[in-house]
């Protein structure tokens, strides 16, 4: 499973980095927005932090508009991913896009039928949100196991990223469930190291040693 972080915070996401564990980025306006800070020196600084594939989003809401905006993000770097929210404009637009074969990421998913029409449209990841199905009172987890079976049952190439992850629980069934990609905020990913067994046990281990007043060499 590969794991991105959900974040555009260059703290969160040179921390994330540092820890070896760290696939790629995903950013959306929203979370853009929360940094304050000019979008494209934003980037720069993720692509100089990361050595993976960086979603930045479109925010043209027609297909010419979004394949505009969509080539200048791609011609940036080469690890840019162009975001592009799931409507019936963006999908003509990703269509067009793959086809000139810049990476794709389809955003707001909420249902198997839009993530087929993503996948036939060509996008190489297609983003169903879990949490904010659950917040309505759905499982989102159904989500990501309709989309894994309808993608395999045909061979789709489009990756399952799933997003809008809240907690190591949601990690842990999309990776039973099979989906490609977990996209995880900073504080989810910090939440998923800890176990109060692992605590009380490393005390206890360290304890027992000093107790010894042994040395390892
Ligand atoms: O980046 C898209 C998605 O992960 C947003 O998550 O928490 O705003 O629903 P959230």
């Amino acid at each position: 499973m590969k794991f991105f972080i959900d974040s555009a915070n260059i703290d969160e996401i040179r921390e994330a980095a540092s820890l070896g564990i760290l696939d790629g980025v995903t950013t959306n306006p929203s979370l853009v927005a929360k940094e304050g800070k000019n979008f494209r020196a934003l980037l720069d600084e993720i692509l100089a932090i990361v050595d993976g594939p960086v979603s930045a989003e479109v925010v043209a809401t027609d297909h010419e508009g979004i394949v505009t905006e969509a080539r200048e993000l791609a011609a940036i770097h080469r690890n840019i991913v162009v975001k592009v929210p799931l409507i019936r404009e963006g999908l003509k637009a990703v269509r067009q896009l793959s086809d000139e074969g810049i990476n794709t990421n389809v955003t707001l998913c909420f249902s198997p039928t839009q993530a087929l029409l993503a996948a036939k449209a060509g996008a190489t990841y297609i983003s169903p949100f879990i949490g904010r199905i659950d917040d309505v009172g759905t499982d989102g987890m159904d989500l990501i196991q309709q989309i894994v079976t309808i993608y395999q049952n045909y061979g789709y190439k489009t990756e399952v990223l799933a997003a809008s992850i809240r907690h190591p629980m949601h990690v842990l069934q999309a990776a039973m469930i099979g989906a490609d990609v977990a996209t995880i905020p900073f504080k989810i990913i910090d939440q998923m190291f800890k176990h109060p067994l692992t605590d009380i046990g490393l005390q206890r281990f360290l304890d027992d040693w000093k107790k010894n007043e042994a040395k390892l060499v």
